[in-house]
This record gives C-alpha cells, sequence and structure tokens, in this order.
C-alpha cells in the first residue's frame, strides 16, 4: 500500500531531483551555470569552454580547453551510411524530427554502452557526441535544401564549422563573418542549459532506464521540438510574420492572446520559472540590435517584435501573469538575420542546449539515480465482469 499520492500536473511543484549544474532563481531573474553568472559567462566565455564548464564542473584552462576542442576532431566523421538514413526522408521533413532520428541512428554505428563511471570512457563519450550531433544537425538542412553534405573541418572552430558545414557550397568558399560567429557563439551559451526543463527533463528519465546517451538525446530532441518549448522560437517568427502580415496590428494579436476561447498564446511569452524577465532575452535583444546593425539587416519582424513586447508588458493580463518575453522572443530575429531558415531554429536551440543535457544525463547516471516512474491516482472503471463479444 502507498500512502497518499498527491497529483501535481506538468510537476509545477516537484522537484525531480537533486542537481549541481544549473542554478535559476525565478523572482529575481538570476540564471548561473556552476555558479557562474550568464552575464558573465555569454560576454567572457566561449561555447566549447561553457560546454566544458557545464560537463565536467569548472571553466577548463587553456590547455584543457585546447585538448577538448581537439579531441571532439577525432569524432567529427560521420559513418557515410547515415546518409542512407537521412535520404530516406521527403525533403519537406522537419528537420528537428530527422534530427531526432539520426540521433538515434548513431547508436548503430556506436554501439558499445558508455561506462560512465570510467571517466576516459566518459570523456570521449562527450566529445563524440559533441562532434557527430553538430554534423548530423547541419545534415538535415542540407538535406532540405538539397544540397551535397559538408564535412566538419579540423582545422576551424567548433561554431565557424556550424557555419560551414550549413552554409558552405562546391560552387566556392564560404566567406565566414566573425561577428555572426561571434554572436551564434553567444547564443549557444545562452541555450546550453537551464536546469530540470521539459527536454532535458525527458533526457534524464529516459537515461534513468539505462538507455544509451545518443537515445537519451533522441528524445530530448523530440521533447524540445513542441512548440511550448524550444519549438517556441520557430513559433515567434511565424506569429511575427502573421502580424506583419495583418499591417502590424500587435494590439489585436496581445487582445486574441488573452482570449481564453482562442488556442492562440503570445508565442515567446511567459515561463514556467522566470516571474520577471528572462535574463538570456535581455541579452539576446542587445545581440539581435547589435547583430542587424553589424549585417545592415533592417528587419520589421523586429520593430514589431519591439512594440508587441511593449503593449504586452503594459497590458493588465500579462502583469497579473508575470508574462515576459522568454528565450525564444528574440533569438530567431537573429537566426532569420544570418539567413538561417525558420524551420532550423529548433535545431540551433538544439546545438545549444546538447551540453546541458550531456551534462544532467552524466550527473543523473554517475550519482546512481533511480529509475524514473512516478504514480498516479486511478480515475477509470471499478471493477466489472468480463462480456463476450456476442453480448456487447
Ligand atoms: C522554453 O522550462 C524551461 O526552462 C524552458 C526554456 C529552456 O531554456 O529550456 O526556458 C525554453 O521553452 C521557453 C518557453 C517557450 N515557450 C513559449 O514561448 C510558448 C508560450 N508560452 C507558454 O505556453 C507558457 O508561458 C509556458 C509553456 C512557457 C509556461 O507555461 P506554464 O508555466 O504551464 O503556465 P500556464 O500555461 O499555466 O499559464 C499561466 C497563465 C494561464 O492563464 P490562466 O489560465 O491563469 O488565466 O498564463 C497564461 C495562461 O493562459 N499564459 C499565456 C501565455 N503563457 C501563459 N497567455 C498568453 N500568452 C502566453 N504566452
Amino acid at each position: 500500500a502507498t500512502g497518499a499520492i498527491t497529483i501535481d500536473p506538468g510537476y509545477k511543484n516537484t522537484g525531480s531531483c537533486k542537481s549541481a549544474i544549473t542554478f535559476l532563481d525565478g523572482e529575481e531573474g538570476i540564471l548561473r551555470y556552476r555558479g557562474y553568472a550568464i552575464e558573465d559567462l555569454a560576454d567572457k566565455a566561449n561555447f566549447l569552454e561553457v560546454s566544458y564548464l557545464l560537463v565536467f564542473g569548472e571553466l577548463p584552462t587553456s590547455a584543457q580547453l585546447e585538448k577538448f576542442e581537439n579531441d571532439i576532431r577525432k569524432y567529427t566523421l560521420v559513418n557515410e551510411e547515415m546518409k542512407t538514413i537521412l535520404e530516406g526522408f521527403p525533403r519537406t521533413a522537419h528537420p528537428m524530427g530527422v534530427l531526432s532520428a539520426l540521433t538515434s541512428a548513431l547508436t548503430a554505428f556506436n554501439p558499445k554502452s558508455v561506462n560512465v563511471e570510467n571517466e576516459k570512457e566518459m570523456y570521449e563519450a562527450v566529445c563524440k557526441t559533441m562532434g557527430k550531433f553538430l554534423v548530423i544537425a547541419t545534415w538535415t538542412f542540407r538535406r532540405r535544401m538539397g544540397y551535397p553534405l559538408n564535412y566538419y573541418d579540423n582545422t576551424k572552430g567548433y561554431v565557424d564549422n556550424f557555419m560551414r558545414l550549413m552554409f558552405e557550397l562546391p560552387t566556392g568558399p564560404y566567406k565566414m563573418d566573425s561577428k555572426v560567429v561571434a554572436a551564434l557563439d553567444k547564443l549557444f551559451i545562452l541555450h546550453a542549459d537551464h536546469e530540470q526543463n521539459c527536454s532535458t527533463s525527458t533526457v534524464r528519465i529516459v537515461g534513468s532506464s539505462h538507455a544509451g546517451l545518443f537515445a537519451s538525446i533522441s528524445a530530448g530532441v523530440s521533447a524540445l521540438w513542441g512548440p511550448l518549448h524550444g519549438g517556441a522560437n520557430q513559433a515567434v517568427l511565424e506569429m511575427l510574420q502573421e502580424i506583419h502580415d495583418n499591417g502590424g496590428d500587435v494590439a489585436k494579436f496581445v487582445l486574441k492572446a488573452k482570449d481564453k476561447d482562442d488556442p492562440f498564446r503570445l508565442m515567446g511569452f511567459g515561463h514556467r520559472v522566470y516571474k520577471n524577465f528572462d535574463p538570456r532575452a535581455t541579452i539576446i535583444k542587445k545581440a539581435a540590435d547589435d547583430v542587424l546593425t553589424a549585417l545592415g539587416v533592417d528587419d520589421p519582424l523586429l520593430d514589431i517584435a519591439k512594440q508587441l513586447e511593449k503593449v504586452a508588458l503594459e497590458d493588465e493580463y500579462f502583469k497579473a501573469r508575470n508574462l515576459y518575453p522568454n528565450v525564444d522572443f528574440y533569438s530567431g530575429i537573429i537566426y532569420r538575420a544570418m539567413g538561417i531558415p525558420v524551420e532550423m531554429f529548433t535545431v540551433l536551440f538544439a546545438i545549444g542546449r546538447l551540453p546541458g543535457w550531456i551534462a544532467q544525463w552524466k550527473e543523473m547516471r554517475t550519482s546512481k539515480e533511480p529509475i524514473g516512474r512516478p504514480r498516479q491516482v486511478y480515475t477509470g472503471s471499478p471493477s466489472r465482469a468480463f462480456k463476450n463479444i456476442q453480448d456487447r
């Protein structure tokens, strides 16, 4: 017999684990990775440095960081047979569905399960995942565009490679824009971890059955895909485009978002934990201005986003519910300015969130968490006698 079971839909007031990785304070709008403020990390560190911090717990020395970057390069070649799986998808397939499938398929080519107690094996699994995931993530775009697939260039950096893997064409060298790479590096840092969000909780619970790291990450990709979670960055751009196409009347859309009978929500607004500004949104909003200025892009959707934010922040309904712009509200504006198609926005979120998923999976496994298996309150039929089909 069990004690009284309390139901907590969406686990709004349930702690699933103890964790030493990320700290959030929703009231104060504080976000720290391993104790370091997100503002400092976004400003002074790079994405691989932050990835190392999240997974191994300390900021790397320059020697450790250089070794990490080189060790990732050992695994950036993806088995050619993975292309057969990729080519099985129609070009119109959503990149997140393709990425989840390809991530799970990596298990077929790397079947040996990780002995998490063995530090060397765990370190190699981290490097392998960081290396291969970036390549297959960009392959989802190349497939969609009908472009040939690119390979990681081991003479270049991780984020540089992302831009090359995505946009370099056989017709000529890709012209890297250092401002774009710097902005992307910062965006990946801002997305790197966020304690027990929906996709991270998914990665932890799948991993708690001792399913492999690729299988767990693949499940995380699927959870992130949802428009209420990482898929919101795509939904924000589609919403801004709709407002623009409807003459830019933001007040009308704010009204719609408040209408209980209308399923429309203001995408990119609200958060389960932040009941104040999402500190990442503040940084991304500034980065959006900087990147668009640097690229000489004048995007009417950015102006609409700012108007929408202003109207919503002054609106009683939103204020009463502490609804502020979240990480997804401005990020898509930057991706769009970089020429990244809207269907790829959530894939970029996944690339940023990968080290967080790995760190949380590793923590869950090394702390020997039990298999995740919540209870329920039964509300179905009481016991009843079977009825033969002729009597039904
Ligand atoms: C991410 O968890 C994480 O940390 C996630 C993330 C991460 O880094 O991993 O931060 C990334 O997923 C950011 C969130 C991206 N999603 C969106 O932008 C989608 C739009 N936002 C909402 O769907 C919503 O705000 C959530 C999903 C983010 C949070 O939902 P909650 O905490 O379950 O809140 P709720 O749905 O219970 O809403 C509370 C009230 C409700 O009104 P009432 O029933 O009390 O009258 O606020 C309303 C909601 O209707 N509301 C909104 C709204 N969000 C909440 N109304 C209009 N527009 C919105 N965006």
